[in-house]
C-alpha cells in the first residue's frame, strides 16, 4: 500500500508518518511537504533512508509540481495535512492561508480524482465551528461558525472536500480535532512556546484574561484515530476526535509551572488575540460509537511526558528557535523583544 501524507514533516503529519511505518506492515509513503518555516526534516530524521520512505519537496497547491507524483506511483490513500496552521499567523496575513489550505485542498483532491486514489483523507479541525459558551460541544452536525482567517480557510476547505464527495462521489472522510499537543510541535504554539520560554528562562506571554478554554488531545492519539477512520470511516463522513480534556490557558500555564517548577511571575498577561475563541469543545460520540476509538493517554502523564521531551531534545527546539521562530516574532512584535512573545503595544 502506498500512502501519499502531506505536510509529513511538520508536527502532527511526522507523529502519522512514523506511527504509520511503525505499525502497518507492507507500507511505503510519499511525503509531499512545501518545507515552510513549520516543516523540519529532522521530524523524520530516522527515516530519511528508509526504502519505505520519500520526501517530495512540492506544494500542494501546485499541480504541476505534483501531477507527476500521482501519475507515476499507484497511490492508494492521500492524507492531507498541509496547512498553515497558525491562528495569529493567519491574523497577520490571510491570504497564504487561503493559497494552501483551500486551493491547496482543491488541487490534492482533482488529483487523487483523476488518477483514481481509492480514499481522501483531510484532516480538519475544531475552529470550523467557531466559538462556544461555557456550556455544550460541537458536533458533526454543528454549523460552521469560524472566526479568525485559518479556522475560515480550513472551513472552506472542508466544503470543498464535500462538495468532490457530492458531486463525484470521490471517496472523502474528513477528521475535525481538538488541540494536540506532544514533541516536535512549533514553538510558536501555546504549550511548547511557554515550555521552551521556561527553558530558557523567558516570561511567558498570556493572552487577555487567560480564561479561553481548549480540548487536549495527545498528538499520538490523533494519528491513531486518523487512521482509523481512513482504514474504516464511512465515505463521505466527518469524524469529531477530542480528548475529553477541557483546559483554560490558566491552568495550562499552572500544570506547566507545576512540572517546571517555575513561579507564578514566570506568567504575562499581555494584550488579547483579536477575535480570540472563547471555548471549544468536543463531541466524539461518533468516532467512539462507529469505529471504537478513545483517547488513551492521559493529560498528566501526556504533559509530563512532553515536558520530558523538550528538556531532552534542546538540539531540535534551539535552533528553531533561533531562526525562522526568532524572524517572525521580530517581524511580528518589534525588534524590541523579538524573543518574549509579549506584544508591544
Ligand atoms: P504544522 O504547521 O506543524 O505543519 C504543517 C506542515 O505543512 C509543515 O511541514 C509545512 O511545511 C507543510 N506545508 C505548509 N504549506 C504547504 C504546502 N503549500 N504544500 C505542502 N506542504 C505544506 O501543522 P500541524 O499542527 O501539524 O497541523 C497539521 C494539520 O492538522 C493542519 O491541517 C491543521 O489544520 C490540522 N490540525 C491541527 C491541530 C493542532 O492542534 N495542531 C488540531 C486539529 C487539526
Ligand atoms: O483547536 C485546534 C487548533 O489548535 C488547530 O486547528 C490549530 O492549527 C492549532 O494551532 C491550535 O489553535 P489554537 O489557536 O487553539 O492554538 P495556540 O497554541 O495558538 O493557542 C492555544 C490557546 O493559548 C489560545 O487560546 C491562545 C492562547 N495563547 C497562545 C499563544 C501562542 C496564549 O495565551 N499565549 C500564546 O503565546
Amino acid at each position: 500500500m502506498r500512502i501519499m501524507v502531506t505536510g509529513g514533516l511538520g508536527f502532527i503529519g511526522s507523529q502519522m508518518v512514523r506511527w504509520i511505518l511503525e505499525q502497518v506492515p507492507d507500507v511505503d509513503i510519499l511525503n509531499v511537504d512545501a518545507l515552510t518555516y513549520a516543516g523540519n526534516p529532522a521530524n523524520v530524521e530516522e527515516y530519511a533512508h528508509d526504502a519505505r520512505y520519500r520526501w517530495v519537496q512540492a506544494s500542494i497547491a501546485d499541480r504541476a509540481q505534483l501531477e507527476p507524483w500521482f501519475a507515476d506511483q499507484a497511490v492508494d490513500a492521500v492524507i492531507n495535512f498541509a496547512a498553515e496552521s497558525h491562528v495569529d499567523r493567519s491574523i497577520q496575513s490571510g491570504a497564504p492561508f487561503v493559497v494552501t489550505n483551500v486551493l491547496g485542498t482543491q488541487v490534492l483532491l482533482e488529483l487523487a480524482r483523476q488518477y483514481h486514489v481509492p480514499r481522501f483523507l483531510h484532516v480538519s479541525t475544531d475552529e470550523v465551528y467557531g466559538s462556544l459558551g461555557p456550556t455544550g460541544q460541537f458536533r458533526e452536525t454543528s454549523p460552521l461558525e469560524p472566526n479568525s482567517p485559518y479556522a475560515a480557510s480550513k472551513a472552506a476547505a472542508d466544503m470543498v472536500v464535500l462538495a468532490a464527495s457530492r458531486t463525484y462521489q470521490q471517496d472523502v472522510v474528513i477528521t475535525r480535532c481538538s488541540n494536540n499537543y506532544g514533541p516536535y510541535q512549533f514553538p510558536e504554539k501555546l504549550i511548547p512556546l511557554f515550555v521552551t520560554n521556561g527553558l530558557e528562562g523567558r516570561p511567558w506571554p498570556l493572552y487577555g484574561d487567560g480564561r479561553n478554554v481548549r480540548d487536549w488531545l495527545h498528538v499520538s492519539d490523533h494519528v491513531r484515530a486518523i487512521w482509523d477512520v481512513l482504514t474504516r470511516g464511512k465515505s463521505g463522513q466527518i469524524y469529531n476526535i477530542g480528548g475529553h480534556t477541557e483546559k483554560s490557558n490558566w491552568e495550562i500555564a499552572e500544570d506547566l509551572r507545576a512540572i517546571l517548577g517555575l513561579p507564578a511571575s514566570v506568567v504575562t498577561m499581555v494584550s488579547d488575540r483579536l477575535g480570540h475563541d472563547r471555548r471549544y469543545a468536543m463531541d466524539a460520540q461518533k468516532i467512539t460509537k462507529e469505529l471504537g476509538w478513545e483517547p488513551r493517554i492521559p493529560w498528566q502523564q501526556g504533559i509530563r511526558d512532553t515536558v520530558a521531551w523538550y528538556q531532552n531534545h534542546e538540539d531540535w527546539w534551539r535552533p528553531v528557535k533561533s531562526g525562522a521562530y526568532r524572524e517572525y516574532y521580530r517581524q511580528q512584535y518589534g525588534e524590541g523583544n523579538p524573543d518574549s512573545g509579549v506584544r508591544n503595544s
